[in-house]
């Protein structure tokens, strides 16, 4: 049986090798999807089919991205680290595909209407500022730019728990009676943040 003690190691080959696998997978499933929607080739409506993909797709890579850490430390297993951020990237990336696609397709670009879809339906709403908090945090993932921010770098990218829950709650407030499936990424996400709850007990105060 593995001994939790011993930290794990792996050749660093290894740790790329993940890397570029997440890069892979990420990048060509949604540029898949999305060719697939502008052949005609989905099966029913492609821009709610885009919406729903790129939704869900951004909470799975969010809560992958915040279950890192705590299998990093469960295990000792420091070089998992480096996966983090590039499935925090991927998160960012497939909302601002999501937010693309609302105001592309479901709205072609009236600006108008777009805002005020943002004002006045308060799933959007809540959407639209978990969008802001994971754009922030994809511009300030630079390395030059995280050196330069210092100790406020942490305070930023501590939002992205906020990020999750917003985009738990938008997800479950978009839906009109399935509210099941919204309300099993919310006990998942719960228990990420159970995971933190010290950290986050601190943040609060
Ligand atoms: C981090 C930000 C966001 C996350 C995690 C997210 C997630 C989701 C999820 C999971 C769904 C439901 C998918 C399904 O039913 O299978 C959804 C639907 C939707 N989202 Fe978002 N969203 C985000 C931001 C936004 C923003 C900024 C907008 C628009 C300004 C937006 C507009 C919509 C719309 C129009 C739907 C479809 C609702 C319907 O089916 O009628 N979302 N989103």
């Amino acid at each position: 049986m593995m001994n939790l003690t011993t930290p794990v190691r792996v050749p660093s080959y290894g740790i790329n090798a993940l890397r570029y696998a997440i890069h892979v997978v990420a990048f060509c499933w949604l540029a898949w999807v999305y060719y697939l929607a502008l052949n005609g080739s989905l099966d029913g409506d492609p821009v709610q089919y885009l919406l729903d993909f790129s939704g869900i797709g951004t909470l799975h890579l969010l809560m992958l991205s915040l279950l890192v850490s705590p299998i990093a430390m469960r295990f000792k297993f420091a070089q998992l680290m480096q996966i983090r951020k590039t499935l925090g990237v991927y998160a960012a990336s497939y909302a601002l595909f999501h937010f693309y696609v609302f105001t592309a397709y479901e709205l072609q670009y009236e600006w108008k209407l777009i805002l005020s879809e943002i004002v006045e339906r308060p799933y959007i709403t809540v959407g639209m500022v978990a969008l802001l908090i994971l754009s922030a945090l994809l511009l300030t993932s630079l390395n030059k730019i995280k050196k330069r921010m210092g100790k406020n770098w942490q305070k930023l990218h501590n939002f992205t728990y906020l990020a999750l829950i917003l985009g738990c709650i938008h997800y479950l407030w978009s839906v009109k009676s399935d509210w099941y499936e919204p309300a099993i990424y919310i006990v998942l996400a719960t228990i990420l943040l159970l995971f933190r709850r010290k950290k986050i007990q601190k943040i609060i105060k």
